[in-house]
């Protein structure tokens, strides 16, 4: 038994119970290991999805330029797919990522182009501006847009939804997530809650992002747009994917705390993952601390692997000049 190509290999991927840093939390925690993927991320299958659908659609003919803004991980699950499916890819990044991910890009045959974080999503110079423009100047291209594209949710209501549904014989009751586009919070609680209404979405946001406080109420506050340092969680605008009905409370994490708790997921569970994967648990703990019962069970989506923040959060002498050492 073979399969054809690697990004066959693309879901199903473990869920794993959550021992050591769950101490004194009532309930069961189990964490959805999403570095399995090929790509090593969550975002291997909302890639496959958007090309698949785009390809019905029309929008990407043979031979074609898949251009799209990243944080990386939906660079890597589209060049997978590029390479299976015979398409070239243009990556354009924003500088506050780490150099890794720009590595493990070109790797795979893509063009990587970095642009300055620190501009409003409107300027010329962002990261959202210049994939927008070269997807406009590049013939037969097509520009995935991960943010408003909603195979990214359709990707997870009919993938990572049905697993957890499956993998937990429907006995889930609490989802956590963190949210970047939000598809995958929002395709997989869809999914959950059409199976049992009841089952609750927490969301988790860094310090320096709008979901929290626009959830809340109902004001996209500029205020509470500033840099942070957490990688693939947090936004400055509001993605077509993130439905806010579909999440039912967001709790905000830090960046330290974050990168604390993805170290302690590595040392005492063996889940050596990336550093929203921290913020993910440490949020989820936080709320179950205080509101889940014996019989409940949450699950904690963990979106990539920890080779990605080598020189970051798991580099002693970076986190002592953070000061978080
Ligand atoms: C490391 C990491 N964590 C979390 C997320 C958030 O997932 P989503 O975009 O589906 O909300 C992303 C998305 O880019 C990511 O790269």
């Amino acid at each position: 038994m073979y399969l054809n190509n690697i990004i066959e290999a693309i879901g199903n991927t473990p869920l794993v119970k959550l021992n050591s840093v769950t101490d004194g939390i009532k309930g069961t925690i189990l964490a959805k290991v999403e570095y399995v993927n090929p790509g090593n991320s969550v975002k291997d299958r909302m890639a496959v999805k958007m090309i698949e659908d785009a390809e019905k659609a029309g929008l990407l003919k043979p031979g074609g330029t898949i251009i799209e803004g990243t944080s990386g991980n939906t660079g890597m699950g589209l060049a997978l797919t590029a390479i299976a499916r015979g398409y070239k890819c243009i990556f354009v990044m924003s500088d506050k990522q780490s150099k890794e991910k720009q590595d493990i890009l070109r790797a795979v045959g893509a063009q990587v182009v970095v642009c300055p974080v620190d501009v409003a999503p409107e300027d010329p110079r962002s990261y959202y501006s210049v994939a927008k423009r070269l997807s406009e100047e590049t013939p037969n291209s097509f520009y995935p847009n991960q943010y408003d594209n909603m195979s990214n949710t359709a990707a997870h209501y009919e993938g990572t939804g049905p697993e957890i549904w499956k993998q937990t014989e429907g006995t889930i009751t609490h989802l956590a997530c963190g949210v970047g586009t939000g598809g995958t919070i929002c395709g997989t609680a869809q999914y959950l809650k059409e199976q049992n209404p009841a089952v609750v979405a927490v969301g988790l946001d860094t310090y320096g992002s709008v979901f929290k406080k626009y959830k809340e109420t109902g004001i996209f506050d500029e205020n509470e747009i500033y840099p942070y340092k957490t990688e693939g969680i947090g936004e400055d605008i509001l993605p077509k994917n993130v439905n806010f009905d579909l999440i039912d409370l967001f709790i905000k994490v830090t960046d330290q705390d974050a990168a604390l708790m993805t170290r302690r997921l590595a040392k005492e569970e063996g889940l050596f993952v990336g550093w929203s994967c921290g913020s993910a648990v440490h949020g989820a703990l936080e709320y179950a601390r205080e509101h889940l019962k014996e019989d409940d069970t949450m699950v904690i989506i963990l979106p990539d692997h920890g080779t990605r923040y080598l020189g970051k959060i798991y580099n002693d002498d970076w986190m002592r000049e953070q000061g978080w050492l």
